[in-house]
């Protein structure tokens, strides 16, 4: 059955959506107010750097069931028979979900409604919000529109894997039509559907992130505990995510998570639950540790090179994880300020992640150029190009005692100390820890 589809925004989720969509097959309209961003979607350019999107942004675009439009001639022609919302909604300094972009799409696609549609929100958006959207705006339309939650569980450099194979789809309604037409919209899809109210579809989507981030901050505390105990993080990750309960994934002990959804999730819930009246406990944790791993680097290196202020550190990665250039709440926006707070000399450098203000510090053109004359490397991000370097040129070019600080337990400690350089990490047995003398 192909629908007529609109997406509003075309940002990680929206032009994920709309993408996707077309290719399955329905006619989609991305709607965004940006006109230099839908010229270049036009012309088959991806604004977002995300695998395979481009060739499925041509793809579709030249089978003409995608194209692109801003709101600059009036929303009433742009509504879809489905509409879905996929503006940002950031964190705002609170914590709050910044939610203005989400009632002005909302607000705007109520009054120009000429005829009947399903409203889609896919953007994450606090618990409580339908029902706040459906009174303040969809009640006051002159036409029914039924309201959907419909969160995505999309990883960044992974959207497209994510999108055609997800564990679940979530449709949170209380219209009967309206799930039928979401059905209807995802039947090329192979995956469990969970049909539910709205408020358990937006807080399904809070719980799945703020549970990933506690399995990451947990696994962290460990990996630190693993530290002082002399315990190595690696195998006590493998011997508890072999227990079918547990499970493998998301155990990988490092500075912690970055990105534009677990930090801004985990804060956002915490902020729903404070304001209504209960005391997340757990998930202020969850926050603290976090916040206090990425800082992991700057410790032990002040604490391994007392003269720090007259040292220079390279930073490899300022994306918040490989295979994106999205450097939202990157780790390295933390790091680098502490370091050069100590005195140090601090150059950056990343392949792919975009433009990130880091006043003081050098972005180097190359990982040489960054590593040139360095007493100390700090992994932010796995990129693959860190991980395949020759150790021994890095030797040859950095300052003694060369330490490099794998952040995200990427590298093969004993290689690294072959090559004549110090090998600290986290939660890892064999690694140098702070306190060893270099
Ligand atoms: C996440 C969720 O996975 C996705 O379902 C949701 O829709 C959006 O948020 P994303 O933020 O793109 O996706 O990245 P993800 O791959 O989940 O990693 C998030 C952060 O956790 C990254 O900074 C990563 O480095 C970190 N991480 C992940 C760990 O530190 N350890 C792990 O084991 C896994």
């Amino acid at each position: 059955m192909t629908l007529r589809i609109t997406v509003v925004g075309t940002g990680y989720v929206g032009l994920v959506t709309g993408v996707c969509l077309a290719n399955s097959g329905h006619d989609v309209t991305c709607v965004d107010i940006d006109p230099v961003k839908i010229d270049l979607l036009r012309s088959g350019r991806s604004p977002i750097y995300e695998p395979g999107i481009e060739e499925l942004l041509r793809t579709t675009l030249d089978r003409g069931t995608l194209r692109f439009a801003t709101p600059n001639a009036g929303w009433r022609d742009l509504i879809g028979d489905v509409t879905f919302i996929a503006v940002g909604t950031p964190m705002s300094p609170s914590g709050a979900a910044d939610l203005s972009q989400v009632r002005a799409a909302v607000s705007a696609l109520c009054d120009a409604a000429d005829r009947p549609f399903t409203l889609v929100m896919k953007s994450t958006v606090p618990p409580g919000t339908g029902a706040t959207l459906t009174g303040r705006f969809l009640a006051a339309a002159r036409h029914s529109i039924a309201y959907v939650s419909n969160p995505e569980f999309l990883r960044e450099g992974k959207a497209l894997e994510d999108w055609y194979h997800t564990d679940r789809i979530v449709i949170g309604a209380d219209d009967p039509a309206a799930v039928m037409v979401m059905r209807a919209l995802y039947e090329d899809i192979d995956s469990p559907i969970v049909v539910t109210d709205v408020a358990s579809a937006e807080t399904i989507k809070y719980a799945s992130n703020a549970f990933l981030s506690t399995k990451i901050s947990f696994i962290n505390e460990i990996a630190n505990l693993c530290d002082a105990v002399g315990a190595d993080i690696d195998s006590v990750a493998r011997g508890i995510g072999l227990d079918a309960r547990i499970g493998p994934g998301f155990l990988r002990a490092g500075i912690g998570y970055g990105g534009s959804c677990f930090p801004k999730d985990t804060r956002a819930l915490d902020f729903i639950a404070t304001l209504n009246g209960y005391e997340f406990t757990l998930l202020k944790s969850v926050i603290d540790v976090n916040n206090r791993q990425r800082l992991l680097p700057v410790i032990h290196l002040a604490r391994a090179l007392p003269d720090l202020h007259a040292r220079t550190v390279a930073v490899l990665g300022l994306a918040f994880k490989p295979d994106t250039d999205d450097v939202r709440e990157s780790p390295a926006a933390d790091i680098v300020p502490q370091l050069l707070e100590e005195g140090a000399t601090v150059v950056t450098y990343d392949p792919v992640a975009a433009p990130i203000e880091l006043p003081g510090a050098r972005r180097a053109a190359s990982v040489w150029d960054a590593l040139e004359g360095a007493s100390a490397a700090v992994i932010v991000t796995e990129w693959d190009e860190f991980i395949g370097l020759d150790w021994e040129r890095v030797r040859s070019v950095m300052a003694a005692p060369g330490i490099v600080f794998d952040g995200r337990n990427c590298l093969d400690g004993a290689t690294i100390e072959a090559a004549g350089l110090t090998y600290m990490a986290v939660g890892r047995r064999g690694a140098h820890r702070a306190h060893d003398r270099c």
